[in-house]
C-alpha cells in the first residue's frame, strides 16, 4: 500500500519504492505536522522527531506559549499568522484586512489513481499505477478549506504534491501567497543546489553549504526563466553523484516561482516551493476555488544521480505526453539563414536534407506577415506569399516529394506593434492604462487571460496547421512579462494576471495537442527560458538553449539532466565559428554532443566542407542507434568538466542493461598525460559487455571497477562516443 493511515498514532504514511514520508495529526486541535521524509522505515510512529516533548510548548500543555509552538512546529502546510515567522505556504487576507490563518486537520480520503489538476499540467496515473492521499484542513474562522494532495506511484520514488483551496465562507478572501509544498528537515550538513544562468547560458549549477537564513531561486519574469530554475536540491555536504542523501523539489509550472530553503534557529530546514507571492493576489469569492500547481519531491540515498534518475523515470512514464512520439531528425532554418529565405532557398535546404537523410525541415522565424526582421508581424499568422509563393502547402508538398517532412516556428503569445493584429485590436496587447508599453525584442505580449484573445490566436494557429502538411511546431516565447494588467479584470483581480496568463498558455497548448494529436510540439523560450516540467506536459521536447556550441552545451546539458531526461532536450549541430560564443569546435564533437538529445542541424549544410557533409549520414545513424539509450535509459554522470576543468563524461544504460553508451569529451588536453581511467556505472556486473569499436570484452564489474582507458589525444574539444553491448556468455 503506497498510502496508508494508522489510526492509533494518527499518522499518514506515503511509501515510494525506497522512501517513506510521514505526516501526523497532533494535539486536541488537530495540527498537521510533517514527521519524517527520508529512506524507507517500517515504523509508523516516528513522532519523537517532532520534539514536542523538548519544551512544554504544545497548545494542549501550555497555551501561554502558542506563538512559540507556531515558531517551532514542523507544519505540513504552514500558514501565516500566530507566530509563524518562517516562510509560510499560505497567506490569506480576510474581508476586514486581517491576515491570520490557522489550519487544522478535518478529514482525509485515499483515492485510487490521481485526480487531474484543473487547467494545470501535472503527472498522471491510473489506479493500478498510483494512489492519492487527500488531507482536508480547515481554518474554522475563515471557513477556508485546504486540500493537500499527495500521489505516490508504485514504480517511482517521486511524491507529487499539490494544494486545492476553497472559500467555504460567505465573505470574499484574498490569497496573497499559495505555495505548493513545504519540507521540514533536520539539517544534515546540507548543501543547497540551485540553477542559475542567462540567455545562452541556461542552467549553471550552484552548490553551496546551506547557511542560516533564506537561500532561494525565483522568477518574477512571468516565465520560469533563464536566470533561475524552478528546482531546488538539498544534499548532504559529502553527497556525491552516486552516494549520499539528496532531496529534490521540482515545480510543474512555467511562470513565476519561489524555491527557497531556510535554516532556522533550531537547525531545522524549511524548504518551500510554489508560485512566487510577489505580484500574486488571488481573490476568492464564496464558493470559489484555487488550484496550486504540483511539486515533484524526490529523496534519494544514491546521491544526485539517484535523484535525477527518479525524475527522469517519473517524467517519462507519468508526465510527458507524446514521449513515445517519433522525434524526427531535423534541419532548422534559423542559424542557416535567419530571416533571409524564400521558397527556393528552403527547397534547396530540403534537398540537402534529403540527400543526407535528415527527416524534416523546420522553417523557423520569418515565413509570415511582413516578417523580414524582428520588428514586425507577430500576430499575423498567414504566409508571406512574396517569400513563399504557393504558401506552406506548396513547400510542404514539394518537401514531402523529396521524402522530407515540414515543421514550422510560431510565437503565438506575442504581438508586434507593427502588425495587422495590433492595428485591428490594440487592446489585445497587455499594457498598462495611460503608460507607454515596455517593449522587449520590439514586441508586446498578448493578454492571454482573455478568452477572445486566446480564441483569435488559436484559430490562426489551427488554420496554418490545417493549410499544409505540417508535422512539427516550434512554439517560441521571446520576452518576459511586464506591464501586468488585464483590461478584462476588475482592480481586485489584477494580482491574478501572472497566473491567469500561464493558465491561458496551458489552455492553448492543451487545445493544440488535443486537436492535433499527431503534431510534435517543441517548446522554446529564447532557447531554454521556459524549460520546465510544466511545458513538458504539452511538448515532449524543449529547445534547451540558443547556445548550441558543443562545449557550452556540456554544462547546460549536465545541469538540465539533474531533473530532466535527455529525451526532452532539443540538441542541434550549429554553425562554426559558433554565432553565440565564437568558438571553433570539430564537426564530430558537435555531432556527438547532440546525440543524447533530440538531434538536428541548425546550419546551412551547403556551406559545410565536403568532409563534414560526408559525416552527416553516419551521425544520423549513430543517433538512431544510440540516441534511444540516452533517451530511455538510466543516466549516469561519470565526470564533469565544470569540476575537473578538463573532461566530461556522461553515460546511459538501457533499462534491460543490454546496451550502454558513453559520451566522453576531452575539453582541454593535458600535456604528458597518461591514458585516462573512466569507471563506468549501471551495468550488470555479472554480464559481459563488448565495446563495439575495439571489440574488447569484459564483465560489467570490470568495466565499472576496472574501467575504460581513454588514450591521450593531443587536441582540445575532442569527443568519443563509446558503445557497449551485452554479449551472451
Ligand atoms: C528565439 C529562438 C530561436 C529562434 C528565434 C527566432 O530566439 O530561441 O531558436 O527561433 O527566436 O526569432
Amino acid at each position: 500500500m503506497p498510502v496508508s493511515y494508522n489510526e492509533s498514532c494518527r499518522v499518514f504514511r506515503l511509501d515510494t519504492m525506497n522512501t517513506t514520508y510521514l505526516i501526523g495529526i497532533v494535539g486536541k486541535e488537530n495540527f498537521l505536522g510533517q514527521i519524517y521524509y527520508g529512506p524507507a522505515v517500517p515504523d509508523d510512529d516516528m513522532r519523537f522527531l517532532m520534539r514536542l516533548e523538548d519544551r512544554p510548548w504544545t497548545p494542549d500543555s501550555n497555551p501561554r506559549e502558542r506563538a512559540s509552538f507556531y515558531d517551532a512546529f514542523p507544519f505540513e502546510y504552514p500558514a501565516w499568522g500566530g507566530g509563524s515567522f518562517r516562510e509560510p505556504c499560505l497567506r490569506v487576507q480576510d474581508a476586514a484586512g486581517g491576515g491570520n490563518c490557522e489550519l487544522f486537520y478535518e478529514s482525509h480520503t485515499i483515492l485510487p489513481g490521481k485526480p487531474a489538476l484543473t487547467g494545470l499540467p501535472a503527472a498522471y496515473g491510473t489506479p493500478e499505477q498510483c494512489d492519492t492521499l487527500e488531507i482536508i484542513c480547515r481554518d474554522p474562522i475563515l471557513q477556508l478549506r485546504v486540500s493537500l494532495l499527495y500521489t505516490v506511484f508504485r514504480d517511482s520514488d517521486v511524491i507529487c504534491r499539490s494544494v486545492h483551496i476553497k472559500n467555504d465562507g460567505d465573505t470574499p478572501l484574498s490569497l496573497t501567497a499559495v505555495l505548493s509544498a513545504s519540507l521540514e528537515l533536520d539539517n544534515m550538513d546540507f548543501d543547497v543546489i540551485t540553477l542559475h544562468g542567462s540567455w545562452a547560458r541556461e542552467r549553471e549549477m550552484d552548490r553551496r553549504p546551506l547557511a542560516h537564513g533564506k537561500q532561494e531561486a525565483f522568477s518574477l519574469r512571468g516565465i520560469s526563466s533563464h536566470q533561475y530554475h524552478p528546482f531546488l536540491a538539498l544534499c548532504e555536504h559529502t553527497a556525491t553523484q552516486e552516494q549520499g542523501l539528496a532531496y529534490g523539489m521540482s515545480f510543474v509550472y512555467s511562470g513565476n516561482f519561489l524555491a527557497q530553503a531556510e535554516l532556522d534557529q533550531f537547525e531545522k530546514v524549511r524548504a518551500v516551493m510554489g508560485i512566487h507571492p510577489d505580484g500574486f493576489c488571488w481573490y476568492l469569492e464564496p464558493g470559489e476555488v484555487f488550484q496550486a500547481p504540483e511539486v515533484l519531491l524526490v529523496c534519494s540515498e544514491n546521491g544526485l544521480g539517484g535523484m535525477s534518475r527518479a525524475y527522469h523515470d517519473l517524467l517519462r512514464n507519468h508526465l510527458i505526453r507524446g514521449q513515445q512520439k517519433h522525434r524526427p531528425t531535423l534541419l532548422n532554418s534559423w542559424e542557416a539563414c535567419y530571416f533571409d529565405f524564400d521558397h527556393d532557398k528552403l527547397l534547396e535546404l530540403g534537398q540537402e536534407a534529403a540527400k543526407s537523410g535528415i527527416e524534416m525541415l523546420v522553417v523557423d522565424d520569418g515565413w509570415f506577415g511582413q516578417r523580414y526582421n524582428e520588428t514586425t508581424s507577430l500576430g499575423d499568422w498567414y504566409v508571406n506569399e512574396a517569400k513563399l509563393p504557393g504558401g506552406l502547402k506548396r513547400l510542404g508538398d514539394e518537401l514531402n516529394e523529396l521524402g522530407v517532412k515540414l515543421g514550422i516556428w510560431m510565437e503565438p503569445e506575442m504581438i508586434s506593434p507593427d502588425s495587422n493584429l495590433y492595428r485591428t485590436h490594440p487592446d489585445y496587447a497587455m499594457t498598462l492604462p495611460s503608460r507607454a508599453p515596455t517593449l522587449a525584442r520590439n514586441q508586446l505580449i498578448l493578454d492571454l487571460t482573455r478568452k477572445e484573445v486566446r480564441d483569435c490566436v488559436y484559430s490562426q494557429i489551427a488554420a496554418v496547421l490545417r493549410s499544409a502538411p505540417i508535422v512539427y511546431l516550434k512554439w517560441d516565447m521571446n520576452r518576459p512579462l511586464t506591464d501586468l494588467y488585464s483590461s478584462a479584470l476588475p482592480r481586485e483581480r489584477q494580482g491574478e494576471v501572472y497566473h491567469r496568463y500561464m493558465l491561458g498558455v496551458y489552455e492553448l497548448q492543451e487545445r493544440l495537442v488535443t486537436d492535433f494529436p499527431d503534431l510534435l510540439l517543441e517548446n522554446c523560450c529564447s532557447g531554454g527560458g521556459r524549460f520546465d516540467a510544466g511545458m513538458l506536459y504539452y511538448s515532449p521536447q524543449i529547445w534547451t538553449s540558443d547556445n548550441g556550441e558543443a562545449i557550452d552545451r556540456l554544462s547546460i546539458q549536465e545541469a538540465t539532466a539533474l531533473a530532466y531526461p535527455f529525451s526532452s532536450m532539443g540538441a542541434h549541430v550549429t554553425c562554426c565559428p559558433c554565432h553565440i560564443n565564437g568558438r571553433i569546435t570539430p564537426f564530430v564533437t558537435r555531432g556527438q554532443v547532440s546525440i543524447p538529445g533530440c538531434f538536428g542541424y541548425e546550419l546551412d549544410i551547403s556551406k559545410l566542407t565536403a568532409e563534414e557533409r560526408a559525416m552527416i549520414p553516419a551521425q544520423l545513424e549513430a543517433y538512431l542507434l544510440y540516441g534511444p539509450i540516452f533517451h530511455m535509459g538510466d543516466y549516469y554522470r561519470l565526470a564533469s568538466c565544470t569540476k575537473n576543468h578538463s573532461y566530461d563524461a556522461v553515460m546511459a544504460v538501457s533499462k534491460d542493461k543490454s546496451q550502454a553508451a558513453v559520451l566522453y569529451v576531452q575539453v582541454i588536453s593535458r600535456a604528458y598525460r597518461r591514458s585516462l581511467r573512466l569507471l563506468l556505472n549501471g551495468l550488470d556486473g555479472n554480464a559481459r559487455y563488448r565495446e563495439c569499436k575495439s571489440g574488447e570484452t569484459r564483465s560489467g564489474a570490470a568495466w565499472m571497477h576496472g574501467g575504460l582507458l581513454l588514450k591521450d589525444v593531443q587536441a582540445d574539444f575532442h569527443s568519443e562516443l563509446i558503445v557497449l553491448e551485452r554479449v551472451e556468455i
